[in-house]
């Protein structure tokens, strides 16, 4: 039957999802399924009912797309789609609701403070970085592609860093900063059945993997095999996986964590649930490692739509 690929979206994050979606839908098509583009932000989803569409591609990210409310809408009109459903994916949306749960289950997770609407004033400001030390990350709760993030190196960056990140959300997330090698690591399936694919490591010029080097620079370097001793890159699969299962999560995602130099401990730092599928994208770079080509991905994540 038809698939929906749906792409764009009103999140900060259209223009990646826009990326996505064309990748996606490109590979789709050469692989036959007959797909088509559709922009939430410019038709009903009820459309996706009335012309028919056996299934959803979901690659969209961010609000409204990433975080249990599109799934909300494809659960009442009866259409399967790709990814996690309406609980897991309004958790990870959320990166503070996320740490709870992985806290509560003794995951490592960095030590963080969220302030809500209300609670962004400078007096706070100060109590922040006493409890979590400096330099610390400031960031929406509920974002992703890098938007409003900054690390903070003093005190009297905190007042406009925590403005910044509340232009994105009122929720705002400050963390401690993990000195040491960013890591990120998908996962495939549910349950029991899921997998971890292949470690990457990232390095960013000067340690910045911010958006402009997550999508446009063409000198972050991604290492896959990752370089890390084969018993850490194991052990990094294992709690991924393991965060995975708890929040919940199928179909597939992706877990991005930090390796803390100084004892080589890693610490997860959220799990996205409609990972990016743009050219500079991981997922896609780690399948490939593991022998799976973009297009076999692609057919392989629509075979798991489900309701
Ligand atoms: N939020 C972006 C799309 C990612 O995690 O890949
Ligand atoms: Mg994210």
């Amino acid at each position: 039957g038809k698939v929906a690929v749906l792409m764009g979206g009103d999140s900060a994050e259209r223009p990646v999802s826009l990326m996505s979606g064309e990748g996606v839908l490109k590979a789709l098509l050469s692989q036959g399924v007959d797909a088509h583009a559709f922009d939430p932000s410019e038709r009903g989803l009820h459309e996706l009912k009335t012309e028919g569409f056996a299934r959803c591609f979901i690659a969209l990210h961010g609000r409204h797309g990433e975080d249990g409310s599109v799934q909300g809408a494809l659960e009442l009109l009866g259409i399967p789609y790709t990814g996690s459903g309406v609980m897991a994916s309004a958790v990870a949306m959320d990166k503070v609701m996320t740490k709870r749960v992985w806290i509560a289950e003794g995951l490592p997770t960095p030590k963080f403070r969220r302030l809500r609407r209300g609670e962004h004033g400078r007096e706070v400001t100060r109590e922040v970085p006493d409890t979590l030390g400096l330099p610390l990350i400031v960031k929406p709760a509920r974002e992703g592609s890098s938007f409003g993030v900054t690390k903070v190196p003093g005190y009297s960056g905190m007042h406009e860093a925590v403005a910044f990140a509340a232009q994105f959300d009122p929720d705002v997330l400050c963390e401690e900063f993990i000195e040491g090698d960013e890591v990120t690591c998908p996962v495939l399936g549910e349950g029991d059945a899921a997998v971890a694919l292949p470690v990457i490591r990232i390095q960013a010029p000067d340690g910045k993997y911010d958006f402009e080097h997550k999508y446009h620079s063409d000198e972050t370097q991604y290492h896959c095999p990752s370089g890390l001793p084969e018993a850490e890159e194991r052990e990094i699969q294992r709690i991924v996986v393991e965060a995975y299962r708890l929040l919940g999560c199928r179909g597939w995602g992706r877990a991005d964590l930090m390796i803390r130099a100084s004892d080589r401990q890693p610490f997860l730092l959220e799990m996205n649930t409609s990972p990016g599928m743009t050219g500079h994208s991981l997922v896609p770079r780690s399948a490939q490692a593991a022998g799976m080509s973009y297009e076999q991905l692609c057919v392989h994540l629509l075979a798991g739509a489900s309701l």
